[in-house]
């Protein structure tokens, strides 16, 4: 197989380190040497750039209609996220909009979005369904981020099925039955389970019968824990989820279950600048040895931004983290809590999903550079899970 090798570079952050003045050597799509002095067939000479692996963004409700701009305006004046939920608007308002959008509008809105991510050199999505609430629309959805993973090529896509509020108009019961009874019809197209549990969305009792439910039949489950009440961080730790995200107010108890039972803490710092919340606590969580990973939460309501570097901002400067370790979270365990084993670091026997820019991570951070990805002849490569 063709062999290509890149040279010229200041060096290499490999998604965990900064290893200077190294080539790196490809093979087809996988990485096959890292060192000195390497050579192929064909060159690609980036001069004094350093490569990074492509992020990895492990939480995101990208599919969806319309915008909440209207909301926004509200919130600017005053209203709560919470308090615009509970009457009906809010998340209610983006399933109102998607139900009514046809197939080919919630694609092409989509793909514009995952465009942008791409330019900004994401590499792997997420994407949760949840504007559906209803069993056919939820379905719908699901169906739709699975036509997109199989026609997206050079983005490697992830579909989780999210319950993200209750219907207005049944109770718990009468709700859930279909997704358990039905299970079977859409089994296949799953990748992940998650519930939002908090106020406004599911309770302790609710998030259990589902994290059981699915936990039982061999799905890995995710969960938006301890955004606003806590107690979905103990819920993850009991079921031994995959991750906990969002962890704005947990319980030190939910953090040391989740510890001790291998959940990973992703952080989504947009969603709390951008509701004016505050953030997660990060050195808490570091010091009681959680793995955390990090996340754009892209969504109409609480995180409209798509730019990455925003996100390793915040977690830079608002959360307390290191430069290295803000980009280690958003490749090497972002992409881990997605499973993946060969995705998230450039390393030998990795695949070749690798973007440049002039920086080190300690750089990047002093120069607050927002767009700095450089694209070159590697993009649009054919990724194979
Ligand atoms: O992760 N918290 C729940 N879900 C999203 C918000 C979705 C919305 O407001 O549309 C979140 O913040
Ligand atoms: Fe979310």
């Amino acid at each position: 197989m063709r062999k290509r090798v890149i040279k010229g570079l200041k060096g290499v952050f490999n998604g965990e380190e900064f290893l200077e003045g190294v080539d790196v050597l490809i093979e087809g799509d996988i990485i096959v040497d890292i060192g000195e002095n390497l050579s192929a067939e064909d060159e690609i000479i980036l001069e004094g750039k350093v490569l990074y692996p492509k992020f990895v963004d492990p939480h995101t409700h990208l599919l969806y209609a319309g915008d909440r701009f209207d909301e926004f305006k509200m919130k600017l004046e005053g209203f709560d996220y919470l308090e615009i939920l509970k009457s009906g608007g809010g998340i209610y308002s983006t399933v109102n909009k998607t139900k009514s959008a046809s197939e080919d509008e919630v694609i092409s809105q989509t793909l514009n979005r995952i465009k942008v991510l791409k330019d900004f050199g994401v590499g792997v999505v997420e994407i949760k369904t949840g504007y559906g609430v209803d069993f056919d629309e939820e379905i719908r959805q699901l169906r739709l981020i699975n036509r997109l993973k199989e026609n997206l090529n050079d983005v490697l896509i992830f579909s989780t099925l999210l319950f993200h509020v209750k219907p207005k108009d049944r109770d718990f019961d009468a709700y859930i039955s279909d997704f358990f009874n039905r299970f079977e019809e859409y089994e296949g197209w799953v990748d992940f389970v998650d519930v939002f549990a908090d106020e406004g969305a599911f309770n302790y009792e609710e998030t259990e019968r589902i994290l059981k439910f699915y936990t039982e039949r061999g799905i890995k489950c995710r969960l938006h824990a301890d955004e606003f009440k806590p107690f979905g961080s103990e819920l993850a730790g009991k079921y031994k989820c995959i991750s906990a995200d969002h962890l704005l107010n947990p319980s030190e108890k939910g953090l040391k279950l989740m510890a001790e039972n291998g959940v990973i803490a992703i952080l989504c710092p947009i969603t709390g600048f951008f509701l004016r919340k505050g953030f997660a606590p990060y050195e808490m969580i570091k010091s009681l040895g959680l793995e955390i990973a990090l996340a754009s939460d892209h969504n109409p309501g609480t995180s409209p931004f798509l730019n990455p570097f925003i996100t390793l901002f915040l977690a830079v400067y608002s959360l307390g983290m290191k430069p290295k370790e803000v980009f280690m979270s958003h490749t090497y365990t972002a992409a881990k809590s997605l499973g993946l084993k060969d995705i998230g670091k450039i390393d030998v026997g990795y695949k070749a999903m690798v973007f440049a820019m002039d920086y080190t991570p300690e750089e990047w951070a002093y120069y607050g550079d927002l767009k700095p990805v450089i694209k070159f002849p590697l993009d649009g490569d054919k990724i194979q899970p």
